[in-house]
């Protein structure tokens, strides 16, 4: 890409990311969609009232272990304070992730377009949309005229796990009730992307619950997958059925591999399953990827 193009990208990239950050850009007057409410921020005192919910509500569960909530959880109240202020519903923010994140989707897209990996983006698990936002920008900021990013949620937040197979996951729904369990709207996500000036014909949506649509979502081929779906089912469901549309030279990023949830299990599951043995590769401390190779 010539100097001045890259120049181009990377100033617009930025103002796409102080957007979906959450703030206000001028002079442009991009704004995000007003996703605040008037809510006060949780505190470990919040915290402590729903892991002692969840010992009642699990109890049957928690007795033949002889632990507590907190204890299968893995979590104390004042660092679930923190963890859940950080997706509190008065942020404004469009996008949980952090710079180090968004720059691993950048790289990524950019590396696919550059070499011309074959196939659309998609990333499940999309909250209010932030980084399908950013992968749409970078297709324009990069050059690329064909691609699609296909924006794939329940629009109605996270699936409740069974207690019965995974009591981890259940508890931590539970406790995501203080988040409104992640709820989006679908609505707000599309004028999100209006607000950006990117909702167009290749923004494509795909409601509902992963396992009713992913299996037969009119996907060709994948170049960039991202899952975000924070459960062991949703990161599972989402490999069984991109997976094999992921071109070589294509690459997945898992963003809740170091979770205290079952996603770390389905990865490892599937890549023992199908002898995938190209190296993961850490983002932090919590988000993987590998190339496909
Ligand atoms: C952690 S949030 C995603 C964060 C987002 N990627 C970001 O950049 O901020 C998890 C999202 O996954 C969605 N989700 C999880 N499991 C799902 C499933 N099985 N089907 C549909 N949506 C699911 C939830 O609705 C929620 O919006």
């Amino acid at each position: 890409m010539p100097l001045t193009q890259d120049v181009r990208a990377a100033a617009y990239l930025a103002m796409i990311r102080r957007y979906i950050g959450g703030g206000a850009v001028e002079p442009d007057g991009l704004a995000p969609s007003d996703n605040t409410r008037e809510t006060p921020p949780i505190t470990a005192a919040d915290c402590s009232a729903r892991l002692a919910a969840a010992d009642r509500m699990f109890a049957d569960w928690l007795a033949p272990l002889q632990r507590t909530a907190a204890e299968v959880a893995g979590v104390e109240p004042a660092r679930m304070a923190d963890a859940l202020n950080h997706m509190h519903h008065e942020s404004r923010r469009l996008t949980m992730c952090d710079d180090v994140l968004l720059d691993n989707v950048v790289a990524l897209a950019r590396g696919v377009i550059d070499q011309q990996v074959p196939g659309d983006f998609i990333e499940t698990g999309v909250w209010r949309g932030g980084v399908t936002i950013l992968m749409r920008a970078a297709l324009t900021a990069f050059g690329d005229r064909g691609r699609n990013v296909w924006v794939a949620d329940s629009f109605a937040g996270l699936p409740a796990p069974d207690p019965a197979s995974d009591l981890r996951e259940a508890i931590w729904h539970h406790l995501m009730g203080a988040v409104s369990l992640l709820r989006s709207d679908l609505a707000t996500v599309r004028e999100s992307f209006a607000r950006a000036g990117l909702l167009d014909r290749r923004v494509r949506f795909l409601p509902g619950w992963f396992a009713d649509t992913l299996p037969d979502a009119p996907i060709e081929r994948l170049a960039l997958m991202r899952l975000d779906g924070d459960w062991y089912e949703s990161t599972r469901v989402a490999l069984d059925a991109l997976y094999p549309r992921l071109s070589p030279g294509g690459f997945v990023i898992v963003d809740d591999y170091g979770l205290p949830t079952g996603c770390a299990r389905a990865v490892d599951e599937y890549r023992a399953l199908h002898r995938i043995d190209a190296p993961l590769v850490r983002v932090n401390g919590q988000a993987v990827y590998w190339c496909k190779p």
